[in-house]
């Protein structure tokens, strides 16, 4: 029997099985607003046969936005919208976290009241593009700006949004949230020597480009406890502009800080592309050795894969994207050893129930 089926601990909650739901932004809030809907809640509650379901990546506040029709989760409007999505999964069994995200650089004036975009440093990321629609929907990918160097006092600024973010993400219904610590964004932007050319105490050496990160988990776990706090890292994607050199062992270093903070998860973000590199085994290795709470992982796996990470104690919890998309009862299709549906592409972002609510169960 796969241990995917197997029931886990994840601090204080039981999970039915190890099968995560990986976040994935399909835009379809509504608008204006970018709040939560019905729509949502009925896309979650399909799926939620998997032991835990991350949201969707969510704005902190207005300026951490870098596409459109992405939810929010920080004021009245956005709880209230959440409110049903988080009470219909949890009825279907699943355990429920919310994706905090603040894109940084990866942004648009559009997004950010004609202003510049936030980031360590006033570096453009080169080749990257941000999804923008118009009121009917109608969307294209424009080429991101180069960003203005955050001060201090915007430093200290998104530190305070991301914890009350995950105060307002608990009273909508959340059972903890997941910092979007990878994939190019404003902490991964952070930990890396390509986007972060800062002379402060947050830029040079490795435990300067960790603080920031560890200041958002602290103040995040200080009002709602770490017991409810995921981090997810990405140390070997390069996309967005985020080939560092040194990321390897600033992660490996960020991994021993938030084991001693006693976080409920680390959640890596692997290269999932076509021909990507396959992880090293000693990577896994040296995470397991400084990070003993649980590890996700995510970024192509299939039953075999999973198996494998979670034999060999490399992880505890796996995590699927795209097979989710397509597949709602992901799980009893495992399980079952049944054929998986492919996905529509074309419906991936934006839009309405087609493709998003409407790929059926296995007949
Ligand atoms: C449509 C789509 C949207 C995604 N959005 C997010 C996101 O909001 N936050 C995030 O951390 N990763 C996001 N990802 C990455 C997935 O979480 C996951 O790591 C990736 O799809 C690889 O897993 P898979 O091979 O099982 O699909 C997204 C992926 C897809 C396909």
């Amino acid at each position: 029997m796969s241990k995917l089926f197997e029931t886990a601990q994840l601090k204080q909650l039981a999970l039915n099985n190890r099968i995560v739901m990986a976040p994935m932004t399909r835009a379809r809030t509504s608008q204006p607003g970018n709040i939560p809907n019905e729509m949502m809640a009925d896309y979650y509650a399909q799926r939620a046969s998997a032991g835990l379901i991350i949201s969707e990546a969510t704005q902190i506040s207005d300026d951490s936005q870098g596409y459109s029709f992405t939810p929010g989760v920080y004021n009245d409007e956005h709880v209230a919208g959440w409110r049903p999505v988080t009470d219909k999964v949890k009825t279907q069994g699943a355990h429920f976290f919310c994706q905090l995200w603040h894109v940084g650089r990866v942004s648009h004036p559009v997004f950010q009241n004609g202003e510049q975009p936030i980031a360590p440093s006033a570096l453009a990321p080169v080749e990257t593009k941000v999804w923008i629609a118009d009121d009917s929907g109608e969307g294209k990918m424009v080429d991101c700006v180069e960003p203005r160097a955050m001060l201090q006092a915007d430093i200290d600024r998104v530190i305070s949004d991301f914890a009350y973010a995950a105060k307002r993400a608990v009273e909508a219904g959340f059972d903890g949230v997941e910092i979007h610590g990878g994939n190019g964004y404003l902490i991964d932007q952070f930990l890396r020597t390509n986007s972060n050319h800062r002379e402060d105490k947050y830029g040079g050496s490795r435990e300067n480009r960790v603080r920031f990160l560890l200041q958002v988990v602290d103040a995040v776990s200080e009002v709602i406890g770490a017991d409810k706090v995921g981090v997810r890292l990405a140390p070997f994607i390069t996309f967005k502009d985020m080939n560092c050199p040194d990321i390897v062992p600033t992660i490996l270093l960020a991994s021993q800080q938030l084991q001693a903070r006693d976080i409920a998860y680390l959640h890596l973000s692997e290269a999932d592309w076509e021909d990507a590199p396959q992880i090293p085994e000693d990577f896994r290795i040296a995470l397991r050795e400084r990070f003993s709470n649980t590890i996700i992982v995510a970024g192509g796996y299939d039953q075999m894969r999973a198996d494998e990470v979670l034999n060999k104690g490399y992880a505890d919890l796996v995590a699927f994207g795209r097979p989710f998309v397509s597949n709602p009862d992901l799980v009893s299709r495992l399980a079952n050893q049944q054929p998986l549906a492919e996905l529509d592409p074309t419906t991936l972002f934006g839009g309405n129930e087609k493709g998003y609510t409407d790929y059926p169960n296995y007949q």
